[in-house]
């Protein structure tokens, strides 16, 4: 079911997957990631990506300039203070972008200006007006954020944001910082800004809600109707705490109720799962069962009752079909027989885009589990290409490893690692289970002073054959780095993850002297 089609008020659609997404608690992505979530934005069709905060590290700024050079049609932004130092590190970082655009914020509710800046509101009038016309001096494409607006004076807000236009500003964009608002306040918010602003019509209003109280797609929804034409969001609603506006409810809505909203958007709506799988396994954030559009059960009818309407007549109980997010509805089943060609298929549908050589190199382990299991599901197919598209140059490889380990011993671990440049090295640990051990003995070898700070092990599928997968979160330094491990021994597939995170953190800092120890 669609609304019937209306005489369109496009909204444009600026994803921030890569920071807003990015910057939540264990979400953090690497390069190669970061680019195939860029590309599957690109195929979406988004119309902006917000690709990181240049002024945040050196890798940030590396992966925003890579992601400005590899997508076309969408506008690349970074998130900037309101800054020299941060504008200048975003322009150099989004200047090779085919659109750049500099997005820079201050906050301007009571409590944030007073405690978090320290400043009057004076002083943040003129910071503002004085980012975004440096802003401008680089870049022609500039968004201006009021940080925490819903919780700011609306009479101060429009004073803001006319500075903002004054100086040169094109988005003015009205984030819901905290997720503090209700719809119908953000609506009138909305309206006020727009008719208080001076020089409103040169830029685009935009809105930026996040989920604390679950209203950010409520709240946007009820901000485009009063007029915003652009929403923030991100795939899977990932983002700081509950997170963002999602993306793919916010593009179904917009298809869906269309008519009602008086507005559409340009996301190609068959992209969204693809994307969806993408950014979960991208992130290891995962898609709780029944979240709307991409959970699980969003298309599944299990009451008797409901089987029976759809049965009669889908309508009865669907407003969407699965096809019109990317979910194909009669599914073939993968085995030992499938061929490389429904292989290929089953792989671009699910979003997780190869390169041939790893295509094949994936098949061929396909193969391997095919023969082991009866069927490979999707997040079989899923869990293989993870492992190895994260892949990044290798520091420490895994050569073997053996636990000595039961109920009545103390468990040990002896890790094999091959080193960069080319020697071997081995060390033997005591630890509690043959986890910590082997981690410890891992640990011996790479001479940091790694802190673990997540670990988490689970079946892909049901079943006693089922792969194991773990996921490992480090830190050193301030830094956090994630990995993933599969393989259907557990102790193994926890080895690979927490050397796949090391790997990460090697691949970020260059290598460490060449041979993958520290120095
Ligand atoms: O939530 C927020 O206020 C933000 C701004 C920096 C746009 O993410
Ligand atoms: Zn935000």
């Amino acid at each position: 079911m669609r609304d019937p089609d209306v005489s369109c008020r496009r909204v444009i659609v600026f994803d921030t997957t890569l920071r807003d997404g990015e910057q939540a608690p264990g979400c953090s992505m690497n390069l190669p990631e970061k680019l195939a979530v860029a590309g599957q934005l690109e195929r979406l069709g988004v119309d902006v990506i917000e690709a990181g905060f240049a002024a945040a590290s050196p890798g940030d700024a590396a992966a925003i300039k890579a992601v400005a050079k590899a997508v076309r049609a969408p506008a690349v932004a970074s998130l900037a203070r309101a800054l020299e130092k941060d504008i200048d590190a975003a322009w150099e970082a989004v200047r090779e972008a085919q659109r750049p655009r500099i997005h820079t914020f201050i906050a301007t509710s009571p409590i944030h200006m007073e405690y978090k800046l320290k400043m009057g509101p004076d002083a943040v009038v003129e910071r503002a007006a004085s980012a975004v016309r440096y802003a401008r001096s680089l870049c022609p494409d500039v968004e201006f954020s009021a940080e925490d607006a819903s919780r700011s004076d609306p009479d101060f807000l429009c004073r803001v944001f006319s500075a903002a236009v004054e100086a040169g500003a094109t988005t003015l964009n009205v984030p819901d910082t905290v997720g503090y608002a209700v719809p119908g306040e953000f609506a009138e918010l909305v309206r006020r800004l727009r008719a208080g602003i001076r020089g409103v019509e040169r830029a685009v209003l935009s809105v930026h809600c996040h989920n604390d109280l679950g209203l950010a797609v409520a709240n946007s929804l009820a901000a485009i109707e009063a007029g915003a034409e652009q929403v923030e969001c991100t795939v899977n609603g990932i983002g700081e705490r509950a997170g963002n506006a999602a993306l793919e409810e916010l593009a179904m809505a917009l298809r869906t109720r269309g008519n009602r909203l008086g507005a559409c958007c340009g996301i190609d709506t068959t992209q969204i799962y693809p994307a969806s799988r993408l950014v979960a396994a991208s992130t290891g954030s995962k898609v709780q069962a029944n979240k709307a559009i991409v959970g699980e059960n969003a298309f599944a009818h299990e009451a008797g009752i409901h089987q029976h309407g759809i049965l009669a007549n889908r309508e009865t109980y669907e407003i969407m079909t699965p096809e019109s997010v990317g979910l194909p509805r009669n599914r073939m089943v993968l085995g030992k027989h499938s061929g490389r060609h429904a292989f290929d298929e089953r792989v671009a549908e699910l979003g997780l885009a190869l390169g041939p050589e790893d295509a094949a190199r994936i098949f061929e382990q396909f193969k391997e589990l095919a023969d082991k299991k009866k069927t490979v599901s999707d997040r079989d197919i899923e869990a293989l290409v993870r492992g190895s598209a994260r892949r990044l140059p290798e520091s420490f490889r895994l050569e073997r490893f053996v636990i000595n380990s039961g109920s009545s011993i103390t468990a040990t671990s002896a890790v094999c690692l091959a080193l960069r440049d080319g020697t071997r090295e081995e060390r033997v640990a005591v630890g509690d289970g043959p986890i910590d051990a082997s981690f410890k003995a891992i640990d011996k070898i790479v001479g940091k002073r790694l802190v673990l700070e997540d670990f988490s092990l689970e079946s892909v599928t049901g079943g006693k054959d089922a792969q194991g997968e773990a996921h490992v979160r480090i830190a050193l330094d301030g830094r956090r780095y994630n990995g993933r491990g599969l393989s259907t021994d557990i102790v193994e597939a926890s080895v690979r993850a927490y050397l796949a995170a090391i790997n990460s953190m090697e691949a970020e800092a260059g290598g460490g002297d060449g041979t993958g120890r520290a120095s």
